[in-house]
């Protein structure tokens, strides 16, 4: 169903609700990575422009319903009062009385931050009386938050259905555009790239694109599982034993439709990951050993993979790659993602911090702020974020 964008909505003078994921790392009480905060300020700077009370929100980390300092998004508003070119007055209270004054005190152009939503019990129940609250502090609503589109949280889909007035912000939409292209028409051949830790988390994910591309490519600690479904050897790897079974069936899926499915065949190995590293083939990891990277031919392999493709997604690293012994295999994706031609999209945290640290994020077609969201979307689901936008709903 059709989304309202936000350049249809008539903001001039108006209180607008604008849910963004600003949910960033933070070090140190510092701003870790501003990815987030530098995809969201045009959206702030657009409706501060076009004479809006901007009324920015967020998520950050998980405060469980109560407030917690360490989780403030207090060190957020300077960083996004500079990407945006504007001040950013943040207001230490969620949808309480001093909300509602710092509100009632804004004047048009002027850009407010709200403390972390998950301070409120009521956020994460999408509970209906926080709904309530929330809205009433605003005229409109916006949703730029993609990162957060998964959750059905009071500020992503509770408070949508509040508002006469509601849109999708352009960073959702470009969002939504990105992941619609690789999911319901790539252009083939599709090359899936997922790495990672884990299995779990990401079966949804991996069973439609054993289903969708023409080639998956498994690689990092969930890779270990197939591994050991496929009777290798993993040492003292990580790996999921009780989804041993499913890695089986996922592979036995792909291969009925006949979608290629890439594992490693030689792997970097070491007792410990301060240890001294060795690669070995994938039948030859010693029993103390843990596959902590891909290997020199598997990281070609996939280059070769990547050339010949006209579609990639790519999620997860390949390996330990915040430590330097083991980034190659992780950075190798990111280069052969970068100087490939095809459409190229990267989501999830670590991969995306990947193609930043390697400087290569601008040669990509699609840098997607979601982890969690893009997987999901990938598998097919209705986020709840995004369903409460629709008009109508
Ligand atoms: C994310 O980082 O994936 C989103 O901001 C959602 O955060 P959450 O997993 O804590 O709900």
């Amino acid at each position: 169903m059709a989304l309202r964008s936000m350049g249809a909505l008539n903001v001039e003078g108006r209180r607008v609700l604008l849910r963004l994921d600003l949910n960033v790392p933070l070090k140190d009480g510092k701003v870790g990575d501003e990815t987030r905060i530098r995809e969201a300020a045009p959206t702030v700077r657009a409706l501060a422009q076009r004479g809006a009370v901007v009324i920015a929100c967020s998520h950050l980390g998980r405060a469980k319903g109560k407030p917690d300092p360490a989780l403030s998004l207090a060190p957020v508003a300077p960083v996004l009062a500079r990407l945006v070119g504007r001040p950013v007055r943040f207001v230490p209270d969620v949808a309480g009385e001093v909300a509602k004054q710092a509100v009632a005190a804004a004047k048009p152009g002027e850009v407010l931050l709200l403390e972390n939503l998950r301070f409120e019990a009521g956020e994460e129940a999408n509970d209906p009386a926080f709904c309530d609250r929330l809205a009433a502090l605003a005229d409109v609503y916006v949703n730029d938050a993609f990162g957060s589109a998964h959750r059905a949280h009071a500020s992503t889909a509770g408070v949508a259905r509040l508002f006469q007035e509601r849109a999708a912000g352009p960073l959702m939409a470009r969002e939504i555009a990105a992941l619609s292209r690789v999911r319901d028409d790539p252009e083939r051949p599709f090359v899936a790239v997922v790495g990672g830790a884990k299995i779990s988390g990401k079966l949804e994910t991996l069973t439609a694109l054993a289903r969708l591309a023409d080639t998956v490519v498994l690689v990092g600690g969930m890779a270990n599982t197939f591994l050991l479904a496929e009777g290798g050897v993993v040492g003292r790897s990580l790996v999921e034993a009780d989804l041993v079974g499913t890695a089986r069936e996922i592979l036995a899926g792909a291969a009925a439709r006949g979608t290629e499915v890439v594992l490693p065949t030689d792997v970097v190995v070491a007792t410990g990951t301060d240890a001294p590293a060795r690669t070995a083939a994938v039948g030859a990891v010693g029993p103390q050993e843990m596959i902590l990277d891909i290997g020199p031919a598997t990281r070609e392999r996939i280059a070769n993979v990547v050339a010949t493709a006209e579609t990639v997604f790519w999620n997860g690293p390949a390996g330990v790659f915040e430590k330097p012994a083991f980034a190659a295999g992780t950075l190798a994706i990111a280069a052969a993602l970068a100087a490939s031609a095809a459409f190229t999209v990267v989501g999830g945290g670590e991969s995306v911090a990947a193609v930043q640290q390697a400087g290569l994020a601008a040669t990509l077609s699609h840098v997607s702020t979601g982890g969690g969201a893009a997987l999901e979307f990938l598998a097919g689901d209705t986020l709840p974020g995004v369903a409460a936008l629709e008009e109508g709903a």
